[in-house]
């Protein structure tokens, strides 16, 4: 069976420890796994901007042994009438899988249904399962186990970031709280997939949220494609701002995550950005190791 990573529950709780543990010995022995040699090849596919994304998977394709076939959607047929069906036949022909940073979520499932390699999301509107690898890598890291743990996520509960951290937090064994203002709530089935797994709590002060915290992330207010939404996206998001005042509440010892860009000034202050507390930079490392894992275990169960 060809396996996917499309949405973070694609994972079972064993299996996301299998690619995390796979991401551990990736980290410490970088240039010593070459699964891609042969040279196997990669698609990614960019239909939003990255930076990130795009340079970690283009070097860690690299660094497997593999070749990395970095697509900008704008110089394809993709959104001028070649249907993705198609392009998924075609480019299951060239490569050994496809990545893929789209727009709804029902495209991604339409490319994976017709394609005969993995597919994996790269960022959707719904969901960023690359980036909460990387995330509890760096939680693991940090706090040494993720298991039991309480992970707070502030600021757009609506956004495909707090999807992630609700699944994919659960998954790894933590407590998952979101925290955001009224009008920006948590998609619903989302959310009510997330409690069947485990633990996600929907908590609207800011500071009661934290209580506790052992690791505070947050993210952009505005997401790509939502610039203009018409929505405020600024003012009722100014109280779920990470600060000082705001992280006393937690565990002092908690980890700051964002997966960046970051808006420095709005969602967090540079203060706590440039601070101990602060694990954005490794969090921002941890793409590589987690996605050349993931390639490698997907090629190795499909
Ligand atoms: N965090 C993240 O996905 O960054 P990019 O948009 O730069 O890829
Ligand atoms: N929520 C953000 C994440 C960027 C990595 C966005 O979709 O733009």
């Amino acid at each position: 069976m060809t396996r996917h990573l499309l949405r973070d529950d694609d994972l079972t709780p064993a299996e996301q420890r299998e690619v995390l543990d796979l991401a551990a010995a990736m980290k410490a022995d970088r240039h010593g796994f070459k699964p891609l040699a042969g040279p196997r090849s990669v698609a990614v596919i960019f239909e939003k901007q990255s930076l990130r994304t795009r340079v970690s998977f283009e070097v860690g394709i690299a660094e497997l042994g593999g070749t990395p076939v970095i697509i900008d959607a704008l110089t394809t047929h993709f959104g001028r009438g070649e249907t993705l069906a198609d392009a998924a036949r075609v480019l299951s022909r060239y490569v050994d899988a496809i990545v893929v940073r789209s727009h709804e979520d029902e495209r991604l499932r339409e490319l994976a249904a017709h394609a005969t390699v993995p597919v994996v999301n790269a960022l959707t509107d719904g969901f960023h399962p690359c980036q909460l690898l990387a995330d509890l890598q760096t939680v693991r890291e940090r706090l040494g186990g993720t298991e039991g743990r309480t992970l707070v996520y502030l600021g757009d509960t609506a956004n495909n970031m707090a999807n992630s951290y609700a699944l994919a937090g659960v998954i790894a064994g933590m407590r998952v709280r979101l925290s955001g203002p009224a009008g920006f709530e948590p998609d619903a089935a989302v959310l009510a997939e997330a409690r069947r797994l485990g633990v996600v709590e929907v908590v609207g002060d800011p500071a009661e949220a934290v209580k506790d915290a052992d690791v505070v992330a947050t993210d952009t207010w505005t997401s790509m494609g939502q610039e203009g939404d018409g929505l405020d996206r600024v003012t009722p998001f100014r109280p779920y701002q990470i600060n000082r005042s705001l992280l006393v509440n937690a565990k002092p010892d908690a980890v700051v995550l964002h997966c960046l860009p970051a808006h420095r000034g709005d969602e967090i202050t540079d203060e706590i950005m440039d601070g101990p507390q602060s694990a954005v930079w490794d969090e921002a490392e941890n793409r590589l190791h987690a996605q050349k894992a993931l390639l490698a275990w997907l090629l190795e169960h499909s």
